[in-house]
């Protein structure tokens, strides 16, 4: 991966809608999403790949009034992801959680994972009754994994852009996602720039001495 090319690179906004994303390396990318952690491994997400013009034309036709701009964005990409995450943590959803890793032989000795649960019951009661924030801490495992896969995307030579201009009640509606418990949180754009349309200016970001403190 090249960090310093990385560093001085605008988010693409023009994808070239003539090139597609390898199955390969397509496939690699959503293995790498799948691994990607989460906090006490809660898995909170479950992810739309818009591979097809229906499918991209779908969420580019629902993304609401005012997030027009976003729609040339959807259709030029190779693929599009939509990122949604769990709308609330019901027992079955952990216990789906246990079992895996139980099943996948996370912790060999049994006695580890059962402390491993309840360390991780707890950690979620904190987070239900406690901070009440549940939603707003699954919802920050998906922006990890949208983050993560971005630069996996850069490592496999893929552009990912991440799209937040969206009316999430009109998507949700269109792929029935409330339905299934979940709800969108932020889109992943994924396909190659068009060449013509590439910014050539520098990118804008605070100087060092206001960003790092060092003690
Ligand atoms: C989480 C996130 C959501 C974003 N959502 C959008 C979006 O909906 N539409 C868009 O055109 N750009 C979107 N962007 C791109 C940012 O506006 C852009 O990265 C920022 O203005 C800096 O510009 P640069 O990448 O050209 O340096 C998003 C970026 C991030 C990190």
């Amino acid at each position: 991966m090249d960090l310093d090319k990385l560093m001085g690179k605008h988010l693409t906004r023009y994808f070239d809608p003539s090139k597609t994303i390898p199955e390969e390396t397509l496939q690699q990318l959503l293995k790498f999403l799948r691994s990607t952690p989460s906090s006490t491994n809660i898995q909170p997400n479950h992810f739309y790949v818009l591979a097809t013009d229906e499918g991209k034309k779908q969420l580019a036709d629902n993304l609401g009034e005012r997030f027009q701009d976003n729609a040339e964005k959807i259709l030029n990409s190779s693929h599009t992801i939509i990122l949604t995450t769990r709308a609330d943590l019901p027992e079955s959803h952990i216990d789906a959680v246990f079992n895996k890793e139980r099943a996948d032989g996370r912790f060999p000795d049994p006695a580890k994972q059962e402390l491993w649960e309840s360390m991780t019951r707890d950690f979620l009661n904190l987070r239900n009754y406690g901070y009440k924030d549940l939603n707003h801490w699954m919802e920050k495992q998906t922006y990890m994994a949208v983050g993560l896969t971005m630069m996996a995307a850069a490592e496999l030579g893929v552009e990912a852009t991440p799209l937040e201009g969206f009316d999430p009640a009109s998507v949700d509606k269109a792929f029935k996602i409330r339905e299934t418990g979940h709800a969108t949180t932020v889109l992943l754009a994924l396909g190659y720039p068009d060449p013509k349309k590439q910014y050539s200016n520098p990118i804008s970001r605070f100087d060092a001495d206001e960003l790092f403190t060092f003690v």
